[in-house]
């Protein structure tokens, strides 16, 4: 009998910890497709600042109308991400919380190497991408932090003051760059999740998910380091 309750017990964690790895995937997922239009939207600063700032006011006035009323589109787009990151965040404090609690149970099988590095870089990652997030929100979006541009400027002369300065170049490095281990990282985990991660697969899986993280570096780097180069201007 004891056995058994063991048994359902044990089932029912592996369960809920498999669940909860899906809806880590998911809602990672869901982010990496907002990074490519986030990042192939900020390409068009190579088009001029007409082509950029039309852009921007369409976003945030005209997307998506008459499905949505003017204006509408990025409320729902901003509560989907909201929504996403409360998933995301409490995902990640069960994995930690469970591994914590496996770490100090005798009967648990330990961490390889690697998995308990990715684990950690994980962790570290998300921390400063967090604390960058809302410097960079403060930055661009609300206009809170002002680097070198007027509270009515437009998007493209917020992007073209901003990355006069090599500062905010490397602070956007660092962001972007934590980003995308975190995303390289991300789709490795779900790749495991998904179990596609066999002998054979492995080292495509590992190609896979660093050119993931890799492309959508290039492409949010792009404008900053085109900016700094007086490419754009
Ligand atoms: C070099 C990298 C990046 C640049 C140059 C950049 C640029 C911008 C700009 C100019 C805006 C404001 C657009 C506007 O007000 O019209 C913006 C908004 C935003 N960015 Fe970025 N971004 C970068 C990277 C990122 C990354 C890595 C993330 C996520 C981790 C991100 C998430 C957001 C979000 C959520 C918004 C606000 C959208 C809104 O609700 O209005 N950005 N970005």
């Amino acid at each position: 009998m004891a056995t058994t309750n063991v048994a359902t017990k044990k089932r029912r964690a592996w369960t809920t910890s498999v669940f909860i790895k899906q809806l880590m995937a998911i809602s990672g997922f869901v982010f990496v497709l907002f990074l490519l239009f986030h990042a192939y939207g900020n390409l068009k600063m190579f088009l001029g600042q007409e082509a950029y700032d039309h852009y921007a006011e369409w976003l945030k006035v005209d997307a998506f109308y008459p499905i949505f009323p003017k204006g509408g589109f990025i409320w729902v787009f901003r509560a989907a991400m909201l929504l996403m990151l409360v998933i995301h965040l409490f995902a990640a404090a069960y994995t930690w919380k469970r591994s914590r609690r496996a770490r100090r149970s005798r009967y648990v099988v330990k961490k390889s190497v690697t998995d308990a590095y990715a684990a950690q870089t994980m962790r570290m990652s998300g921390v400063i991408i967090f604390l960058l997030f809302v410097f960079h929100i403060l930055h661009f979006t609300t206009g809170t932090i002002r680097t070198g541009f007027t509270i009515d400027a437009t998007p493209y002369e917020r992007m073209v003051a901003s990355f006069q300065s090599p500062l905010l170049v490397i602070v956007y490095l660092l962001f972007v760059g934590c980003a995308c281990i975190h995303v390289s990282h991300g789709f490795w985990s779900m790749f495991q999740t998904l179990g596609w991660v066999r002998p054979s697969t492995r080292s495509l899986m590992v190609v896979l998910s660093g050119i993931v993280g890799a492309v959508i570096f290039v492409m949010f780097m792009a404008p900053p380091i085109a900016i700094a180069a007086g490419f754009i201007s």
